[in-house]
């Protein structure tokens, strides 16, 4: 067997994932925008690197995702893929780019697979109309891994940040959303922000594995935003979150070190100077 095929086989692969839920495994998801993230994530077994419209957030700076184009999501999920060989590598269709037309869904996700070698798209929405788009990636070989509850994409419309299906009714929605997105060939879908016992009940529900943000203990899987869950974006804190590090302390910390070493005279020093 030659390398590469030994090494196709160890890569997360969506059969492996739902025999993680059938095992009770629990699937850990970071997100992942450029290459040396993608390769440290890779190195400590996070199991699926979802390169996530949070980019227009975290990354450039923007209100929401989505000002986020397919080309940013194509740039940014090249990065990723070069940086990983374990893990499984999922790129979110930005806002706009899966509404519409299957076709012209399908045209996107294609981009996606062919331009940057991920395995996987992510898309929001678990109405009709989603699930339609679902499908129609599902049969041409695409596959999809669904986002209900908190959908950033639609914040407008959901009138801000805030937890979803709250009442008997948004709970009862939430559920068939959840179980049409697997009908329609999702191999798994993110509940966010999303109370934890609808989120258990959903994931108890369904064959394909969860991945919770802001959904409790119950799902098979988390995903955290990694600026978010190290520390480098301090300015948010919900309750969901807990910092892993705290990496904006240890760069300011590195950068001042830097500046002070420089403006001193002391860097560079004779072993950093070629002869
Ligand atoms: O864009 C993103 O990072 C996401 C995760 C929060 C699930 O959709």
């Amino acid at each position: 067997m030659s390398t590469d095929s030994s090494a196709a086989q160890r890569r997360v692969n969506v059969r492996e994932l739902l025999d993680m839920k059938k095992r009770g495994d629990r699937i850990v998801v970071l997100t992942a925008y450029d290459v040396l993230f993608a390769r440290l994530l890779d190195e400590c077994g996070i199991d699926i690197a979802l390169v996530g419209d949070s980019l227009g957030q975290v990354f450039a700076g923007y209100p929401s995702t989505l000002p986020v184009t397919l080309d940013d999501m194509i740039y940014h999920a090249r990065a990723v893929r070069r940086g990983v060989h374990r893990a499984m590598v999922v790129v979110d269709m930005p806002f706009l780019t899966f509404q519409v037309d299957p076709a012209e869904t399908l045209r996107n996700a294609g981009r996606i697979m062919k331009e940057t070698g991920a395995e996987a798209v992510k898309l929001e929405g678990g109405d009709e109309e989603a699930a339609r788009h679902v499908h129609t990636l599902v049969r041409a070989g695409i596959p999809v891994m669904g986002h209900v509850g908190l959908t950033p994409q639609s914040v407008h419309a959901l009138g801000g940040y805030r937890v979803q299906g709250r009442d008997a009714a948004a709970a009862a929605r939430l559920r068939e959303d959840a179980k049409r997105l697997e009908d329609a060939g999702a191999f798994s879908v993110v509940l966010e922000l999303v109370p934890a016992v609808l989120a258990g009940d959903i994931s108890r529900a369904l064959t394909i594995p969860t991945i919770g943000i802001g959904a409790g203990p119950d799902t098979d899987g988390q995903v955290l935003v990694i600026p978010d869950a190290l520390g480098l974006n301090e300015g948010f804190q919900p309750r969901f979150l807990r910092r892993f590090a705290e990496l904006a302390t240890a760069t300011r910390e590195g950068m001042k070190a830097y500046a002070a070493a420089v403006r001193s005279g002391e860097y560079p020093a004779a072993e950093h100077s070629f002869e």
